[in-house]
């Protein structure tokens, strides 16, 4: 019998991330090969597991992309990349028999001849390589082309697995611009792929801290009871990076950090602090949780906008001691642009649990530092007994660092050693890297693994994706409305974004925390 059957209060047909799908045998086909995300992450990830043994045994990898190249010139271009990028030095014995199973698979993605080729392609890698007809679409590529893509799929059959095998489409983000459109992409993956087949990626879940956030609130007994509206003053999170636009004006100019970032990355780490547990650790149970936290996300009218909201775009300034120029004088940048690249919300989650309970988030470019982090602020103790120690007593702090320096910290309050009776913040610190001893795996990774396996719980759903849109859409209409648009506020590079977001919370005596 199961351990698991011993136990009274385990139910053995659960499903969950403790008892995780093994990853299967299959192909991966990238449409957009030739592009950064093949080259920065995706490879660098296949090679990473390939290197740790997480692979299955038999995975084959088929770049699909417009240029001529062959299978070599592709093979020679991807080992510099991942030499560049890898997350551990590339071994040479260990990349020789990884690249014997990718592939160059040339055609437009307009083509139909160029799938039915690919099919066929396909057909002969799982005899060749025991790949057994699973195959894994990856759509690294803009939207704009899913339409073709899915399309030429189904019409060579590639939509749909033989009996015993699998077809899965993991779908990169941006996933829409507005409500609107994300439903029309969403119908138009649909029109070949089930919603069980779809993975849409957002590579902030596969982050190992944001793992974490569950083990952290639903393995320990002693948060849960604390977290909510009775105890908790607010909540911060924040996502900073020093680099800038990065060369990708093209899609940024029209994404701006609102779409960017908040609409996907922040919301999703939202969810995971603000769920409530789950039945299980099922993919349904646990989205079925997120996807009510983002309906219960208090709207914003226009009004809200000015108040809660705040856009900011860097100038010119200095990143680690170094000159660097603001956004508008970047390449491929309107010198008009009212892109936004810093935002900062004030929101609320109208909920019994988080009833009044504001949360503050905020992201931005060009930053002095980069570092993703939440921090859940208690409410302070009474006063009363200190008073004549202390004129103020800190709050309790959890911080949870996404990255770098994965860990979770706690804000105490200690007596200082000594005759005198002063009071003192402390902190209790957990580093990944010091009690694990090993490297977190890099986010795609992970996700790669899991959509071998089956396992869509770090992928978000249809209806996450909409309502965080529900969201957006108020706040985005009412920056860009022609009459009354709240400001766009400037930010010189290497500050902590406009002098105006610190008003959002010190109105209410709160300020940011430093990371
Ligand atoms: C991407 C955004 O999704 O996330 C980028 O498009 C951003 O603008 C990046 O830089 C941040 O991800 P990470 O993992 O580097 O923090």
């Amino acid at each position: 019998m199961s351990q698991a059957n011993d136990h009274p209060n385990i139910n053995p047909l659960r499903e969950g991330l403790s008892t995780r799908a093994v990853p299967q045998p299959c192909s991966v086909v990238i449409f957009g090969a030739t592009g950064d995300l093949t080259h920065r992450k995706l490879i660098p990830a296949l090679y990473n597991l390939a290197a740790d043994g997480d692979l299955p045994p038999a995975v084959a990898v088929v770049g699909f992309a417009r240029r001529e190249k062959t299978d070599g010139d592709f093979r020679k271009e991807l080992e510099e990349s991942t030499r560049k990028f890898s997350r551990q030095p590339v071994r040479d014995e260990i990349w020789n028999t990884f690249a014997q199973a990718v592939y160059y698979h040339q055609s437009d993605f307009s083509d139909e001849a160029g799938y039915k080729s690919l099919a066929e392609r396909l057909d002969k890698i799982d005899t060749e390589r025991g790949t057994r007809g699973n195959r894994l679409f990856y759509f690294a590529v803009a939207p704009d082309q899913f339409e073709p893509i899915v399309k030429h799929l189904k019409a060579a059959g590639l939509n749909e697995a033989c009996e015993g095998s699998w077809a899965r489409v993991i779908v990169e983000k941006p996933f829409g611009t507005d409500l609107a459109s994300a439903r029309e992409l969403n119908r138009v993956v649909r029109s070949s792929f089930s919603e069980e087949q779809t993975y849409r990626i957002d590579h902030f879940l596969g982050k190992e801290t944001a793992q974490n956030i569950l083990v952290l609130r639903f393995a320990n007994a002693i948060f849960e009871p604390l977290w909510n509206a009775r105890y908790l003053d607010h909540v911060q999170i924040t996502a900073s990076e020093t680099l800038g636009v990065e060369g990708r004006a093209g899609y940024y100019e029209g994404a701006g950090a609102l779409r960017d970032m908040v609409q996907n990355h922040l919301l999703q780490l939202l969810c995971l602090i603000a769920m409530e547990p789950p039945t299980d650790l099922s993919a349904d149970s646990i989205r079925d949780e997120k996807v009510k936290v983002v309906r219960s996300l208090r709207r914003m009218t226009k009004e809200d906008v000015a108040i809660n909201a705040l856009r900011g775009q860097y100038a010119e300034g200095a990143i680690n001691g170094k000159p660097v120029v603001g956004y508008r004088a970047e390449k491929n940048v309107d010198p008009k642009s009212i892109t936004e690249t810093y935002v900062a919300l004030r929101l609320f989650i109208d909920n019994w649990r988080w009833s009044d309970v504001p949360i503050y988030l905020r992201v931005g470019k060009r930053l002095p530092k980069s570092g993703t982090e939440i921090s859940v602020h208690f409410k302070k103790a009474p006063l009363v007994l200190f008073n004549k120690e202390a004129t103020t007593l800190d709050q309790n702090v959890l911080v949870i660092r996404i990255q770098p320096d994965e860990g979770i910290s706690l804000r105490m309050q200690a007596k200082m050693p000594g005759t005198s009776f002063r009071i003192e913040p402390v902190k209790m610190d957990f580093h990944y890297g010091t009690s694990f001893g090993k490297a977190s795996p890099e986010a795609y990774e992970r996700l790669l693994l899991d959509a071998m396996s089956g396992d869509a719980t770090l992928f978000a759903r249809r209806d996450e994706v909409e309502e965080a849109w529900l969201f957006i859409d108020p706040i985005e209409q009412a920056w860009h409305s022609e009459k009354d648009a709240p400001p766009l506020c400037f930010y010189p590079s290497g500050s902590w974004g406009p002098e105006e977001a610190d008003e959002l919370l010190a109105r209410e005596g709160r300020i940011w925390r430093r990371l």
